[in-house]
């Protein structure tokens, strides 16, 4: 018997014209790869206050919510599992700037602050119009910042919390309301990666980021 937290609720942090975008019919292949980054400049716009809606939603409401649960968490008569609903979004590999991309790479000395401080950054770059010249993410920029925390909590908590199993999962590229239904990937399917996360037998991996496709085989 165990307990289990599974943080979901996303937010994508633009305004869109779902009109236009449905026009351009982008294939999901261009969708993944980023070639569609300039293509939705003009139909996918981050807000000021979309992006403090989606860093809200995304990164901080997971770790208010996980604080809040840790102590029932930690009474789980065997380790606890945390999901993360993540995105490959938020893969570091995907992240212009290097200086950005090693920080949240480095264990060592990521914290909460120090995660603070970049989501900080980010709003401060986003104000001044100058995201490109922060090496942040062009595409989904907050989403993408948003997930790419989310991972790095991930990874600080599993390391604080070895008796649990806390991972991250990118459900795969799903037909839902967050990407104006342009995923192709049945709902069902999609919760599958969440669900395996939320039922890993005692023993299972901890502090990874998983891509549904590889949870189909646990
Ligand atoms: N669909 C995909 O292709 C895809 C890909 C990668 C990752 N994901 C991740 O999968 C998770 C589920 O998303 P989805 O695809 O199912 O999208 P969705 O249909 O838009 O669902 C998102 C859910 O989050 C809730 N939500 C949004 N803001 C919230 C807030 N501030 N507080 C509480 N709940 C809030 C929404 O509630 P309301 O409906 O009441 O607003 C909705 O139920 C998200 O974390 C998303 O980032 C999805």
């Amino acid at each position: 018997i165990y307990f289990v937290q599974v943080n979901n609720a996303g937010a994508s942090g633009v305004v869109v014209d779902e009109e236009r975008l449905r026009a351009m019919n982008i294939d999901p292949e261009t969708w993944l790869s980023g070639k569609a980054t300039n293509m939705v400049q003009q139909v996918i716009k981050t807000s000021y206050e979309t992006a403090v809606e989606c860093l809200n939603t995304n990164f901080y409401g997971v770790q208010r919510l996980t604080e809040a649960l840790l102590p029932l968490l930690q009474l789980s008569p065997s380790g606890a599992r945390i999901v993360n609903v993540s995105s490959l979004r938020g893969e570091l590999w995907r992240i212009r700037g290097d200086d950005l991309r090693n920080e949240l790479g480095d264990l060592e000395t990521l914290n909460e602050e120090k995660l603070d401080s970049i989501l900080k950054r980010f709003l401060k770059d986003l104000k001044e119009n100058t995201l490109e010249a922060g090496g942040w993410s062009l595409m989904l920029p907050a989403y993408s910042i948003s997930k790419a925390t989310l991972n790095a909590y991930n990874r600080v908590l599993a390391k604080r919390h070895p008796s649990m199993l806390i991972n991250c999962v990118h459900p795969g590229y799903v037909n839902t309301d967050i990407n104006w239904h342009t995923g192709p990937m049945p709902v069902e399917e999609g919760a599958r990666g969440p669900v395996k996360c939320a039922l890993l037998p005692d023993g299972g991996p901890t502090g990874c980021y998983f891509d549904q496709t590889e949870v189909a085989s646990f």
